[in-house]
């Protein structure tokens, strides 16, 4: 669970220049916590918005920022193999498998690739700040492809459990945070950021054990190449360098 999200609002606050101040308070409201403190000092993230922008940046102005056109955390993936991207392999493609619900969304960067390769992505995220910046690179994003994304707040456990057998979903997608992870796509500063937001996932067998129940073509697991299984039972592993894909097959 995240450090963060159980006393987000001790380490958080709004800033807003006094344009964006509706739109600031709206975000003070959801994060239960100050707009354009006295002190921002007494706080670790501060949350900026902007006009047209919204980023974070720590009290080490560290900033990490989602943006889905400028393309800094290569959204727009050129020259990528399509069909036969691995990511696209695991989730079943040549099946015909495309409604894909992702746990893990994160930076957005998986969930973004895949709607680009023609998959429906729904995505779940319980970090409020990670959702609130998704939300508004959602909102602001000029891709046509990513204006039917679908974006949930909520824990990805209590996500599964309450919508089993609700919604329209062929495969399963998950990427949970794995400690010993050495290399990241991510600019340092951003991935210090984001990490301090998100903390550690210790509660990911415990959510792939839920997704198993559902009836879903296949569950996807992303890891590091060397890690352990997240649960005994994969089917088949798509390997690339440095990640692999873990296919579990249900039912
Ligand atoms: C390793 S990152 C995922 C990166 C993502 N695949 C991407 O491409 O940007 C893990 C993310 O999943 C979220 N997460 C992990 N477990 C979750 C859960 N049970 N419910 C909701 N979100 C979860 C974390 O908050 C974090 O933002």
């Amino acid at each position: 669970m995240s450090v963060v999200s159980a006393s987000l609002n001790s380490k958080i606050c709004v800033v807003a220049s006094s344009e964006a101040l509706s739109k600031a308070q709206a975000w003070a409201d959801f994060f239960k916590c100050p707009l354009n403190p006295v002190n921002l000092s007494d706080f670790f993230f501060h949350f900026h918005v902007e006009n047209d922008r919204v980023y974070v940046r720590d009290l080490e102005n560290r900033l990490l920022e989602i943006d889905f056109d400028k393309n800094h955390l290569d959204y727009e993936r050129k020259g990528h193999r399509g069909k036969n991207e691995l990511i696209a392999k695991a989730l079943g493609v040549a099946k015909g498998y495309r409604k894909v619900l992702d746990l893990s969304v994160g930076l957005a960067v998986d969930s973004v690739f895949l709607t680009q390769l023609g998959f429906e992505v729904t995505g779940v995220e319980r970090s409020p700040v990670l959702y609130a910046l998704l939300k508004e690179a959602f909102a602001k994003t000029e891709k046509e492809y990513l204006k039917s994304y679908q974006l949930h707040f909520s824990d990805s456990l209590q996500f599964l459990k309450e919508n089993k057998g609700k919604l329209d979903i062929e495969c399963i997608y998950f990427d949970p945070m794995y400690p010993h992870k050495k290399k990241s796509a991510l600019p340092k500063q951003e991935m210090v950021v984001f990490r301090d937001l998100v903390g550690h996932d210790d509660d990911a067998a415990e959510v792939l054990k839920e997704a198993l129940t559902w009836p879903v073509q296949r569950v996807v697991v992303k890891r590091p190449m060397h890690a352990e299984e997240l649960l005994p039972g994969v089917r088949h592993s798509y390997e690339g360098k440095v990640v692999r894909y873990d296919t579990y097959v249900v039912g």
